[in-house]
């Protein structure tokens, strides 16, 4: 350890072991201590944060990764690395700003801030801008004070005179390296000012041209596209302008270096924002060559007044390195979604089977149709029993209904009680469908509240869906929301929402407060949601909740603190979800991505796919049935009850367990192959998909990934086509190097075969 570094400010601890104490025990603390003295050398499961009182040097190392930053000779924060682990003693000279590029770079814009303010001749992304109520529009922050608090690092920065204080926050994860970086932007002068535009924090990476970027692009039923493009000089914004997440964009990015076409190896930056409204990522490569990653609320049509002693808390943007390539990150991501962000993290229960309701009745549910789905359901494994939309109000179609969340009385005579116990008899929980935050025109609660919606007074109300968007940051429409949901859970034996949001919004207008505060809708709203969720969970925390926004369109990390998984896609084709689902999970867990069997030919291709081949499908992540079981054959329910038997054998490996995908559905690859090893290194798992076979070429020779290679593995098909050449048990290093065949022919094919460690 580097002796300048001041002994009082250093800190490791295992973050892990950490949570533990907190429950339990001194054997823990012993451990700790333990990892404490051996901090120099520990590449994981460590954390700490470290200053040079005399080069004035913050260095945080993380598992894998290490983040430097410093306080320039103009009390600047400036970044200095992010990237792979440094050796212990390395140092690094005192920050110094970069000079300027001739008159027309100053040194405020080629000098790589943490987070910088608008103002001093800034031509970069700024991390804050604001509007003072004398018309000054100049902000420069300066460095104050700095705590050191465990994993926990805040800086403090103050204007050059005026009494605006930003915060900077990191919190560093000890498992995976990831950061967690938010401000929090303190108004201490006299008098109102309006913040325009604050991220979260500005991400800089290592000078270079030849990077690459990759994204996340969508619309309804076709979501989670994986984009790639050439940094190059100039910008790339991604963003939602919609009030919330979107599929459009999903606010996560990769950067690698270009040409890199293995998963596994090579360095990756990454980042994903914790925002469910309007959000804004923009990658930046400047004059200089440096590339930054700005990201936090949408600055279009941003403005939150903030009062004399009130602050704004920007939402977190979390940020990682891999030097395991692409899949690197996405499982170490994975891994912090799973061990630190859920709301049981880190050891969120495993999902249930679920069925739905939805494609097999739409909205024409009523108590024997459910109970009559319930029994079949119950039949082949099912947990969990969820009645969709149709059960409330007026609801016939999607005309009417959304705000009057009242059981209707001719499909539901006796109330949901009758059904919810038919369901528990049957060895299932319940679930229900709510779609909290809209309102159908045709509605009681319309009707009765028609100012309660987003509107700009005197102008058009355009509907989405035939619904309009309630505004969740007024006080009554929150009491409102949160009082049906706490209603309908206490007197109900409820454990599961499916929490919907079908449109996105429109004339975002809050008439009923001054207009100069009439923007804070975009920070209020989403704010009001999370304290919401959270209430709810806190009063009822057997409760889970899956966020679900017409398919995958409200899916980020900030609602994953709140929330237990997601509904992925409309889209249940189970040949389109392999390139869906495949997209999901570069940023977001197997565990919380929801996949249900549908029926064959889907709704959506109008494609014949066989019952095998869509449970393979839907089994690479968290299994659900959506299928009408009304229709299905004693075939049908002998495959499902065997296959729905075998999802829970694995489910855990591919729920938990560390992803690879060996070949990707993208680039239209008639192949997909995924793997997923176990936690304990005793399953893996892999799933193989043809999309049609040509001139008898043979199915690509599969290479497992991320097993012991002196270990010896037992195969065991599940719905396999394996060559009748493959060895019943052989080494990880046989597995690895020498490969498995499956026989795959014809089109829509599928297999899958599990490893199983022998002892
Ligand atoms: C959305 C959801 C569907 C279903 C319908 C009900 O589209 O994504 O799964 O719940 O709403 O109206």
């Amino acid at each position: 350890m580097n002796e300048s570094y001041d002994a009082s400010h250093t800190f490791s601890l295992c973050q892990r072991q950490l949570r533990r104490v907190a429950r339990t025990c001194a054997f823990a603390i012993l451990l700790c201590l333990v990892s404490q003295a051996s901090i120099a050398t520990a590449e994981t499961g460590t954390a700490s944060i470290r200053f040079d009182a005399a080069t004035r040097i913050f260095r945080i190392d993380a598992a894998d990764t290490s983040y430097v930053l410093g306080i320039n000779e103009h009390q600047q924060i400036q970044s200095l690395y992010w990237g792979k682990r440094l050796g212990a003693n390395d140092s690094f000279p005192a920050a110094k700003a970069m000079p300027g590029a001739a008159a027309f770079d100053l040194p405020i814009t080629t000098t790589p801030h943490e987070f910088v303010g608008w103002g001093g001749g800034l031509y970069v992304e700024p991390d804050l801008k604001i509007t003072f109520p004398d018309g000054n529009r100049d902000l420069e922050l300066k460095y104050v004070s700095h705590h050191i608090d465990g994993d926990k690092l805040s800086i403090v920065t103050k204007d050059i005179s005026r009494d605006v204080y930003v915060t900077l926050q990191y919190q560093a994860d000890a498992e995976t390296g990831i950061l967690r970086r938010s401000a929090e932007i303190e108004n201490r002068t006299d008098a109102p000012f309006t913040v325009e535009q604050a991220a979260a924090a500005t991400w800089n990476l290592p000078r270079g041209t030849d990077y690459r970027l990759r994204y996340l692009t969508g619309r309804w039923a076709g979501e989670w596209n994986v984009q790639e493009q050439a940094v190059h000089p100039g910008k790339t914004v991604l963003e939602s302008r919609r009030g919330t997440t979107g599929a459009q964009n999903n606010p996560w990015f990769a950067i690698d270096h270009e040409g890199n076409n293995d998963q596994d190896t090579g360095g990756v930056w990454f980042g994903a924002l914790g925002w469910s409204g309007s959000w804004q990522i923009s990658v930046e490569q400047d004059l200089l060559q440096q590339v930054r990653v700005t990201g936090g609320f949408n600055a279009f049509d941003f403005g939150y007044r903030l009062q004399k002693g009130e602050r704004l808390q920007t939402p977190y943007f979390y940020g990682g390195y891999s030097s395991h390539g692409i899949g690197g990150a996405s499982r170490l991501l994975h891994r912090f979604e799973i061990d630190s962000l859920l709301p049981h993290a880190p050891t969120p229960k495993l999902r249930p089977v679920l069925y739905n309701s939805w494609e097999a009745t739409e909205f024409r549910v009523d108590e024997p149709g459910q109970m009559a789905l319930a029994e079949k359901a119950a039949s082949i494994g099912v947990e969990r029993f969820v009645m969709d939309d149709g059960w409330f109000g007026q609801r016939k179609d999607d005309h009417a209904g959304l705000g009057d969340w009242y059981v209707n009385p001719q499909k539901f005579p006796h109330g949901l009680k009758p059904l919810i116990d038919k369901v528990h008899s049957l060895n299932m929980d319940f679930g229900l469908w709510v779609e909290p935050e809209m309102v159908n025109p045709n509605s009681d609660l319309y009707r009765k509240h028609p100012d309660w919606v987003l509107n700009f007074a005197g102008r058009p109300r355009t509907e989405g869906r035939n619904q309009l968007v309630l505004n969740l940051a007024r006080p009554d429409v929150r009491a409102y929301v949160y009082g049906f949901l706490d209603k309908l859970l206490t007197e109900n034996d409820i454990a599961f929402l499916k929490w919907d949001y079908n449109r996105n919004w429109s004339e975002p207008g809050w008439p009923a407060v001054a207009p100069e505060d009439q923007k804070k809708v975009y920070v209020d709203f989403i704010n009001n949601l999370y304290s919401i969720l959270a209430e709810l969970r806190a009063k009822h925390p057997n409760v889970e909740i899956e966020s679900c926004s017409g398919g995958g369109s409200r899916v980020d990390l900030g609602v994953m603190k709140l929330t237990d998984e997601f509904w992925t896609s409309d889209n249940t084709d189970a040949y389109d979800r392999l390139l869906i689902q495949n997209g999901f999970t570069y940023a977001y867990s197997p565990g919380v991505m929801m996949a249900w069997v549908t029926d064959s030919p889907t709704w959506v291709n109008q494609r014949t796919l066989s019952l095998e081949y869509r449970f393979l499908s839907s089994m690479q992540g968290s299994l659900g049935i959506g299928a009408n079981l009304n229709k299905w054959t004693p075939e049908d329910f002998a495959t499902a009850k065997k296959m729905v038997a075998q999802y829970k054998a694995i489910r855990e490996t591919v729920q938990r367990g560390a992803l690879y995908r060996l070949i990707t559905p993208e680039d239209n690859s008639e192949q997909s192959v995924t793997e997923s090893v176990s936690r304990d290194g005793k399953q893996a798992v892999t799933f193989a998909f043809l999309h049609s076979s040509r001139e008898r070429y043979p199915f690509p020779r599969i290479y497992l990934r991320g097993l012991d290679a002196g270990a010896t593995y037992r195969l065991a098909a599940l719905d396999g086509k394996l060559a009748g050449d493959t060895p019943d048990s052989a080494s990880g290093a046989y597995w690895m190097n020498r490969g498995v065949d499956v026989q795959l022919n014809g089109d829509f094919q599928a297999a899958a075969f599990t490893l199983q460690r022998v002892e």
